[in-house]
Parts: structure tokens; sequence; C-alpha cells
């Protein structure tokens, strides 16, 4: 069954689309991937970043907003020539929910149920939901639910792109005492002791429950991450040479995103039992300062 009092109408690419705008803030939303692709609170800055050389068509994902990586993160897990991040982001969502409340909130779920396609390339029975909780804070919880009979593993990741001013003066808080694994070497490096700062390609996954923030001191504020479910924390920045190989990525959009990304990545799925459940959740929220 739906429930909407808000309209869908045209996006880019001809895609259907979710435009909430209220007094908190204004967001967009692609069923195609479950995918926001804006969310800008009032008085505010976008904070999350899309390309100017998204795709926006079915079977592509976005490049931007909070892509849906599941029921894996990064390559396939036993086919290189398989998709990178899973299915979920390139797959067309069902809308079930999508209220707007008088207070400036609004509720948006959408459910993505295995089918012939999804089971050619994962060979699972399940029902994965994505609910968002929109306002002054932006909530996503991913529930992934096992209905068939035999246990599976997933790793996953809401994927988000924020925007900054400028990579070279951002700093990341929060990710001190972790271990990463540097995936650009393969590297498990010990502790991180400072802030995180950033002057080449970063592709690293945090081993750490707790969230971070994120600071901008050109556009003076703090955006918050948080999350629950989620053991890992992707950090990610192209730099120059693999933005200038990504088609959908401008040549010099770099400088102004960072992915922090509420992940469970491959090296600890999750495995769920035969009707059971587990949530991954993020939510954004931004402080001037
Ligand atoms: C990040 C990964 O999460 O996503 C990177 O850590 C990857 O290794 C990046 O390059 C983008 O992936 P994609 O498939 O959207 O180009």
């Amino acid at each position: 069954m739906q429930t909407t009092n808000i309209p869908v109408i045209p996006g880019a690419g001809g895609l259907p689309r979710l435009l909430i705008e209220t007094d908190l803030a204004q967001t967009e939303i692609y069923p195609h991937g479950a995918h926001v692709t804006r969310w800008q609170p009032r008085d505010q800055a976008p904070v999350l970043w899309v390309s100017d050389k998204a795709v926006f068509a079915e079977g592509s994902p976005i490049r931007g907003g909070v892509p849906v990586c599941w029921p894996w993160f990064g390559p396939h897990p036993t086919n290189p020539a398989g998709k990178a991040h899973g299915f979920a982001r390139t797959s067309s969502w069902t809308l079930r929910t999508a209220t707007q409340s008088g207070d400036g909130s609004a509720h948006v779920a959408l459910t993505l149920a295995d089918n012939a396609a999804t089971r050619t390339l994962w060979p699972h029975e399940f029902m994965l939901e994505l609910a968002i909780d929109i306002g002054a804070t932006l909530t996503l919880a991913l529930t992934t639910r096992n209905t068939g009979s035999a246990p599976f593993a997933i790793s996953e990741a809401l994927h988000t792109y924020l925007s900054v001013a400028d990579i070279a003066q951002t700093r990341v808080r929060g990710l001190q005492g972790a271990r990463y694994l540097d995936q650009l070497t393969g590297a498990q490096l010990p502790q991180e002791q400072l802030l995180t700062t950033f002057s080449a390609e970063t592709d690293r996954v945090y081993h750490t429950q707790a969230g971070c923030a994120l600071t901008d001191p050109l556009l003076r504020r703090e955006i918050h991450v948080a999350k629950r479910g989620s053991d890992s924390t992707v950090v990610w920045n192209p730099w120059i040479a693999k933005a200038a190989r990504m088609a959908d990525f401008g040549d010099d959009e770099w400088p102004g995103m960072l992915c922090i990304e509420a992940a469970n990545a491959p090296g600890a799925p999750v495995t769920i039992a035969p009707g059971e459940s587990h949530t991954l959740g993020t939510t954004l929220s931004v402080n001037g300062t």
C-alpha cells in the first residue's frame, strides 16, 4: 500500500523524483536507487554534493547524494566483472510512504524485494527498506530482512557525498583512535592520532562504530555524521587522477566533496539469519561555527 501526500514529478533524465520543500529543509529523492540527491537545511548551503556530470538514467548509479551500496560494498565478492557496490543503487525501488507534516518534517520509505534479476546477481530472498526522515536533520535507515530459508551475508554503505568548500581545508574529527585499512595500498594502519586532513587521493575504511564530524572553515560549519548498526566508516576523495578517469565526475570537482560513509565493509560482513533483519543508519546534522 502506498501512503503519500507529496507528488512525484519528473526529475533529471526524466526519472521520477520527490521534491520536498518545507520550512526546515529542501530535499530531493529519486526512487531510482532510493537515492537522496539533495538535502539543504534552511539557511545552509547544500549539504550533499552531486556531480555536474552525474548520469540520471535507469540502470546507472548517480554520482553524488547518498548512493545505497548493497548487498556488497566495493567490487563484486566473487565475480571481477560484476558491478561495484551492488545492485541497490541501480535498481528501481517502490515508493511506500511520502508524507509531509505541518511541523516541516517529512518521512519517505522505499522498498526493494528480490526478483529474477536480483537473484541472478545474488541468489538470496530479501526485503530491503530505506526509511528517510527529513527535517533539521536527515536520517537514513536501511533495513535488510532475510525472507529466505538460509542465512546470508552482506556488506553495505550509505555512501554519503558531502559538499565542502575546499578539501584541502577540510578536517574530520572523531576518527582518532580508529585503525584503518588503506584501500589504495591494502595496508592495515595503526590508529589515526590526529584530525584527518586531505592532501592526496584518500580511500580508507576506518574500523569504528563511532560517528565523526567534518569541519569546513570556509563555509563556517560542521557536518556531523552519526551512525548505527555500522562497524566501519569509509572516507573517500578521488583527487586529481581518479576524478579524471571517471566519466561521471567533473575533472575539477574533487576539491568540493568528501564521502563519509556509514558502512559494514566486506572485511566484517553482517550475517542475517532467516526471518531476521539488520538496520544500518546514518544521521546528518549541521552546526554553524
Ligand atoms: C568508495 C570506495 O566508497 O566509492 C572507492 O571506497 C570507490 O574505492 C568509490 O572508488 C566510488 O565508487 P563508484 O563505484 O561509485 O565509482
